[in-house]
C-alpha cells in the first residue's frame, strides 16, 4: 500500500504515478499507446460474438477496446490482481454503459483459477508478464483458458536490449553528471541488464517464444519492433520529477531525494532541466509482439 493513497501500488501507479498525476503527460502517453492497443486488438483477431479475457486490464486500455469489436452479444472479461483497478473499470463501464458486456475478475496471470478451461476466445495482455516471474505459468494459464482455435494476442517491452547507461537518463545525455546518475541507480537497486531474478529484465522475445511453445500454442508468431529516435516520452522536468517507471519504483524526484545531496540534487538539475525542458532527448525501444493459435485439435 502507498503511503500517500489508500490504492494499492497497482493502482496508485496506472492511475496516478506512471503519468505524474497529470493530464498533459497522461495524454501523451496515450497518444503513445494508442497503436500498441490497436496492434494487440488486431493480433487477436475478434468477431464478433467473442468473449475476450484481458489480462492485467489495468485501467481498461485493451479492454475498453475489445468491447465494441465483440459486439451486443460478446463480452469482455477484466481480470486484475488490483482490486482498486477492477473497481476504476467497473465504475467506467457502468458511465459508458457496456457493464452488462464486461466481466471483473480478480486474478493472476499465472493462476487464472477462476477463469474454466476452454471458455474464451482469445486472451489479450499488455506490458503485464514484464511483472510475472513464472512467465512459463502464464502461458500455459493463457493455453488451458482458450478455446480450440482461440488466440492470444500479447505485447511486451524488452528491457534487456536497453539496459541502464549512466550517461543517459531517461534518454538525456547525462554524461556530465554520470556520478550522480550512478548513485541514483544504486540506490534504486538497478542491476543492470541479466538479474536472473528481475522480472523486468530477465526475459527476451525467444523466452516468451520459448514460453508458447511449451505451453502448446502450434502457430507461433513474434514480431520485435525496436525503435530509436530523437525526442521524449517525457512532458518536462516537473513531470519528470513526479513520473516512477514502474509500480516498484520511486518517482524521479523521490529517487533524487534519497540519492543525492541538496548540492548534488541541484547539479543535477542544472545539467538535465535544460534538455527535459527543450524535449532534446532520444527515445530507445524494444517491444514484442507474440500471437498464436492453440490448436482446433487440442480440446484442453
Ligand atoms: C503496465 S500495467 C498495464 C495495464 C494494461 N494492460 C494496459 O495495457 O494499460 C500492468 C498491469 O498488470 C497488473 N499486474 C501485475 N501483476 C500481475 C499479475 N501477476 N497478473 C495479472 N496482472 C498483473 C497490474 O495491476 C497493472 O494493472
Amino acid at each position: 500500500m502507498d503511503a500517500r493513497s489508500s490504492r494499492d501500488k497497482w493502482a496508485e501507479w496506472v492511475l496516478a504515478r506512471s503519468h505524474a498525476n497529470d493530464a498533459e503527460q497522461k495524454r501523451r502517453s496515450l497518444e503513445f499507446l494508442g497503436p500498441i492497443r490497436d496492434g494487440v486488438l488486431e493480433k487477436a483477431r475478434i468477431n464478433p460474438g467473442d468473449v475476450v479475457l484481458d489480462v492485467g486490464a489495468g485501467d481498461g486500455l485493451i479492454a475498453f477496446g475489445a468491447l465494441p469489436l465483440v459486439g451486443e452479444s460478446g463480452r469482455v472479461i477484466f481480470c486484475e490482481v488490483s482490486e482498486d483497478l477492477l473497481e476504476h473499470c467497473r465504475v467506467a463501464a457502468e458511465e459508458l454503459g457496456v457493464a452488462d458486456r464486461a466481466e471483473f475478475v480478480r486474478a493472476a496471470a499465472e493462476d487464472l483459477s477462476p477463469i474454466p478451461a476452454a471458455s474464451v476466445n482469445a486472451v489479450t495482455t499488455r506490458s503485464v508478464l514484464i511483472y510475472v516471474q513464472r512467465k512459463g505459468e502464464a502461458f500455459r494459464e493463457f493455453h488451458r483458458v482458450l478455446r480450440p482455435g482461440g488466440r492470444v494476442s500479447i505485447f511486451e517491452p524488452i528491457n534487456r536490449y536497453f539496459p541502464n547507461d549512466v550517461d543517459d537518463f531517461w534518454g538525456f545525455d547525462a554524461h556530465s553528471v554520470r556520478d550522480l546518475v550512478e548513485k541514483i541507480w544504486i540506490a534504486e537497486g538497478c542491476h543492470g541488464a541479466n538479474d536472473p531474478n528481475d522480472p523486468m529484465m530477465n526475459f527476451d522475445e525467444r523466452d516468451l517464444l520459448r514460453c508458447a511453445q511449451s505451453a502448446g500454442f502450434a502457430d507461433v508468431h513474434v514480431d520485435l519492433v525496436i525503435d530509436v529516435e530523437p525526442g521524449t516520452w517525457v512532458e518536462d522536468w516537473e513531470r519528470l520529477l513526479g513520473t516512477a517507471p514502474n509500480p516498484n519504483a520511486r518517482t524521479t524526484g523521490e529517487a533524487i531525494s534519497a540519492a543525492l545531496t541538496p548540492g548534488e540534487a541541484e547539479r543535477f538539475e542544472a545539467a538535465l532541466r535544460p534538455l527535459v525542458d527543450r524535449g532534446q532527448g532520444m527515445k530507445r525501444s524494444a517491444f514484442a509482439y507474440l500471437r498464436a493459435v492453440k490448436s482446433s485439435e487440442n480440446l484442453n
